[in-house]
């Protein structure tokens, strides 16, 4: 099996590489020294190597910069997927590609489906969907999963923000109108290559299990760390960011459960895991 990982240096695409060298699976990495908004430089970069499994870990990810900066977020999130889709093609091989809860407006009221219309609002959230299309309209064979607040070892993350934060200050307000699920990348990875195994290619929704809001989140990560300061609860309009979030924009994983096997692990545990993973709590 030759599998490329594009973006291998983010947060999933770390997690990627220790896993497969754990299981002995060879791999070839890269992040933006291949640009997947460049289709020349990538059928060049593939041309003397035997790909079967492309990952897409790459991604323009800064929500707000993206209000001014779409081309960007457009050019990464919109046509990188569409290059690799028809790369995926040329090459026979099989596109796994990441998108987000963030391709809904969060006023549906309760989970979101695979079911469900996008309907963005914000800059970035119309980026993921515009790869959503490309990848669905051109890969003969893929992997669309949708993730939500993505956590793991590799850049800054909620968790590693919200202990940053706690250290400085000994008051802390976290919104409560942000509703979803937390997904740790270590079980990401496991359920995607779970997934793969299958070959049941095409839409899922993939987080860890439950759901909370910022608020609760941040709650359950400074109790675990002992913070001694003072959390309180702000809603998002007060922050004044450039971009909108979605309220509640809860994935139901409808369809992953049939085609794994199992259930993602809570988002408790799943914190839990990752503070102890960068040596927080024992
Ligand atoms: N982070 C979240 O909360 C979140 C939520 C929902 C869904 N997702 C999705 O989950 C997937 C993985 O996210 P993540 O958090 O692991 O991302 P990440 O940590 O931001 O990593 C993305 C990687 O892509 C690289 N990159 C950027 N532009 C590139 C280009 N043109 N060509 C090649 N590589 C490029 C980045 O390099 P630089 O750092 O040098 O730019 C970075 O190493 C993405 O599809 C993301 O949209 C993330």
């Amino acid at each position: 099996m030759g599998i490329l990982i594009t973006g291998s240096k983010g947060q999933l695409g770390q997690s990627f590489q220790t896993f497969f060298k754990k299981e002995g699976i060879n791999f070839f990495a890269t992040d933006v020294e291949l640009d997947i908004t460049n289709f020349k430089k990538l059928r060049e970069y593939v041309s003397n190597k035997d790909i079967d499994i492309i990952i897409n870990c790459a991604a323009y990810n800064a929500v707000d910069n993206a209000e001014n900066d779409w081309q960007s977020a457009y050019r990464i999130n919109g046509l990188g997927p569409k290059n690799l889709a028809l790369l995926a093609n040329e090459l026979k091989a099989v596109l796994v590609h990441y998108s987000t809860d963030y391709v809904f407006d969060g006023h549906k009221g309760f989970l979101y489906t695979i079911y469900d219309k996008p309907s963005p609002i914000s800059k970035y959230g119309e980026s993921k969907a515009l790869g959503e299309r490309n990848v669905q309209n051109i890969a003969n064979r893929f992997f669309l999963v949708r993730l939500s607040w993505v956590f793991g070892k590799g850049n800054d993350n909620f968790i590693t923000k919200t202990i940053k934060w706690s250290r400085n200050k000994n008051k802390l307000r976290i919104v409560i109108d942000q509703i979803s699920s937390p997904s740790y990348t270590n079980d990401i990875v496991k359920a995607t290559y779970n997934l793969i195994k299958t070959e049941n290619y095409g839409l899922y929704h993939m987080t860890n299990s439950g759901y909370c809001s910022r608020y609760q989140w941040a709650k359950y990560i400074l109790d675990k760390i002992n913070w001694e300061g003072e959390l309180l609860p702000a809603l998002s309009h007060e922050f004044h960011t450039p971009a909108k979030r979605p309220f509640l924009s809860v994935l139901d994983s409808f369809g992953l459960e049939e085609v794994i096997g199992y259930k993602l692990p809570s988002w408790q545990d799943a914190t839990n895991n990752f503070l102890k993973e960068i040596g927080l709590i024992k």
